[in-house]
């Protein structure tokens, strides 16, 4: 499958969902199903690479999931520094531009920086623009936004009539890239979750019950094509 023969959407967000399910049903304990999600996550962004996706969003951790016992949260820290170390030499030959959204800073010191790092060493790369939400929630993106809107207002620099779209955008985590264009969510549940709230406005969404270290290149290829035959209409008419 290349490119040519799909139409591919500019950004891709996925919530990956369905760890711990998996790790039951093979009767593991749950720390397995991340550890499965992180293989899953390496092929399903060599999809991305492959087809040019321009970017791919995936939820690796909300500011909802500080509520999981410490030693899920601290196994989770854990796995996404050793994802950060392991794969980072191989993304940045794949040209991967990496960037984290969320309250990157409120994490470990340690981890922070290891982020940080990350995304000035690939910040040059032309290829994906691959986004780690980490400690991110729709909501808190929004309030941060909002605040720096009014912070900027307050100082003269921002006249409140100019905030529009743009101006908001531009104040997210994700300034700078395309509107989503596709959710999709694995494991069966069929909500957002908090997941990138203003920039899905128009996205199509993409459910399937395979949990998430399950889902396979061909699944996610199976979803693109999907998304080719929908119809997108924003709002206007039906597309001829
Ligand atoms: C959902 O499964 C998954 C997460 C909480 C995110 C963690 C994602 C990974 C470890 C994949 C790799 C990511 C990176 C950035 C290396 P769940 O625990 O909510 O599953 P459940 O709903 O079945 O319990």
């Amino acid at each position: 499958m290349t490119s040519t023969e799909l139409k591919i959407p500019a950004h891709v967000a996925i919530i990956m969902d369905g760890n711990g399910r998996w790790a039951r049903g093979k009767w593991l304990i749950r720390t397995a199903g991340h550890k499965a999600g992180v293989s899953a996550l390496k092929q399903i962004l060599k999809v991305a690479i492959d087809l040019k996706i321009e970017a791919l969003t995936v939820y690796a951790f909300s500011t909802e999931n500080w509520k999981r016992p410490h030693a899920e949260v601290d196994f989770l820290m854990g796995l996404f520094s050793e994802y950060l170390a392991k794969e980072i030499d191989e993304m940045d030959e794949d040209d991967v531009r990496l960037h984290f959204i969320g309250r990157i800073d409120e994490l470990s010191p340690a981890l922070c920086r290891q982020a940080r790092e990350a995304e000035e060493r690939t910040k040059a790369n032309t290829g994906v623009r691959f986004n780690v939400a980490m400690n991110y929630g729709g909501q808190d993106e929004l309030l941060r936004a909002m605040r720096a809107m009014a912070a900027e207002a307050a100082e003269g620099k921002l006249e409140p009539a100019s905030i529009d779209e743009a101006v908001l955008e531009e104040h997210l985590d994700t300034a700078g890239l395309p509107p989503v264009d596709m959710v999709v969510r694995t494991s069966g549940d069929l909500r957002l979750s908090n997941f990138l709230l203003w920039q899905t406005a128009y996205a199509e969404f993409w459910f399937t019950k395979t949990n998430w270290p399950d889902l396979t290149p061909a699944c996610f290829v199976e979803a693109l094509k999907d998304f080719g035959r929908r119809d997108r209409r924003f709002g206007g008419l039906k597309n001829k």
